[in-house]
């Protein structure tokens, strides 16, 4: 019997392989059916406006420091990011799909080649592309998740970016969480008023009944003396289904002093403590609490679509068998071999399904 953590794996291993045969989601044809099976996979992904705190919340739920962050418009291109959970002692790394010989066991570097790989595609500029960089994370430390971190909303166009990039980010934003069985994680930073907040009104369009929304609020540290997020985080601001989590990452003032994870989130812990208006919220908040409350989402998530993924990839076995036939079985050449590797794949996962089913 499959474990739920060997499922989410699974489902990784399944996106990575789609992502590799080149049947990537949002294709149109081609490959029986398997644009579908991709986008019958959950994710999550982390929306919200520029600078609001999505780089820093999603590093802080990997417990690890690599992403470039940053004032202005520091990411720029979707990063989807696989994070593998390993075995007890084996040391943390990364892999690149762009780069696939090559362990990264430094993370500043898997922070260079993010940066590089994004000037790579837009230039030095602050253009945007939807074109997606793939990043695999193995570690002892993960749990099994897979993350989007995307360019940030914004409302008005800077030096150096074509007037339709207001539009161009919300539609890239959107055609990630339109997906009905992506998680977004809506980031709102405290110190502006909830109303205003990017990242919520387009929850709200996609996902009205709030079922896949959860809901962060960063920059707790940064609101005015004297007030606090209490309406909000109480769910009386603004009701989600789901329970509002408060963060506090760290500052620009931290980046640039280097303060690690492990001591950010020391302080973020001690934070909600110590705070006369938090404490009672201590236990249900922080990016530690976030992580573990995505992981059980998505875990839920899975076991629910069981059921619609076999169909899927059922239906995908047919029409691979058809397409097989027709291009005359047994072949060691492309498409064939291709085609072959999915259709064993797809019925990998369905023989465990079953069993898991069972
Ligand atoms: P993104 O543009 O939404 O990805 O935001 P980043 O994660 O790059 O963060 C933007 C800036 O806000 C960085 O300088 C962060 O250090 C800072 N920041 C993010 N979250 C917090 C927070 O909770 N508290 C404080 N003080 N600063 C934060
Ligand atoms: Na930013
Ligand atoms: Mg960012």
């Amino acid at each position: 019997m499959a474990t739920m953590d060997s499922l989410i794996g699974l489902m990784n291993r399944i996106q990575r392989a789609c992502t590799v045969l080149g049947d990537f989601g949002g294709g149109t044809g081609g490959n029986g059916g398997l644009p579908t099976l991709w986008e019958s996979l959950p994710s999550i992904a982390v929306v919200g406006g520029q600078s609001s705190g999505k780089s820093s919340v999603l590093e802080s739920v990997v417990g690890r420091d690599f992403l470039p962050r940053g004032s202005g418009i520091v990411t720029r291109r979707p990063l989807v990011l696989q994070l593998q959970q390993t075995q007890k002692g084996e040391a943390d790394y990364a892999e690149f799909l762009h780069l696939p010989n090559r362990k990264f066991t430094d993370f500043n570097l898997v922070r260079k080649e993010i940066q590089d790989e994004t000037d790579r595609i837009t230039g030095k500029t602050k253009q945007i592309s939807p074109v997606p960089i793939h990043l695999s994370i193995y570690s002892p430390n993960v749990v099994n998740l897979t993350l989007i971190d995307l360019p940030g909303l914004t409302k008005v166009a800077v030096e150096g970016q074509p007037d339709s990039i207001v539009e161009d980010i919300e539609d890239m934003v959107r055609s990630y969480v339109d997906k009905p069985n992506s998680v977004i994680l809506a980031i709102s930073p405290a110190n502006q008023d909830i109303a205003t907040s990017d990242a919520i009104k387009l929850a709200r369009e996609v996902d009205p009944t709030g079922e896949r929304t959860f809901g962060v609020l960063t920059k707790l540290d940064l609101m005015d003396q004297g007030t606090n997020a209490l309406d909000v985080l109480e769910g009386r601001a603004y009701r989600l289904l789901h329970p509002w989590v408060g963060i506090v990452n760290r500052s620009q003032a931290d980046i640039n002093r280097n303060v690690d994870m492990i001591l950010a989130r020391k302080k973020e812990r001690e934070y909600f403590q110590y705070s006369p208006d938090y404490s009672h919220l201590a236990s249900r908040m922080g990016s530690e609490y976030l992580a573990k409350l995505l992981s059980q989402h998505l875990e839920s998530v899975i076991k629910a679509q069981i059921p619609s993924i076999t169909s899927t990839i059922n239906k995908s076995i047919e029409e691979l068998d058809k397409e097989l036939d027709s291009l005359g079985r047994p072949v060691a050449v492309d498409p064939g071999a291709k085609l072959y590797t999915i259709l064993e794949l797809c019925r990998l996962v369905d023989r465990i399904f079953k069993e898991h089913l069972d």
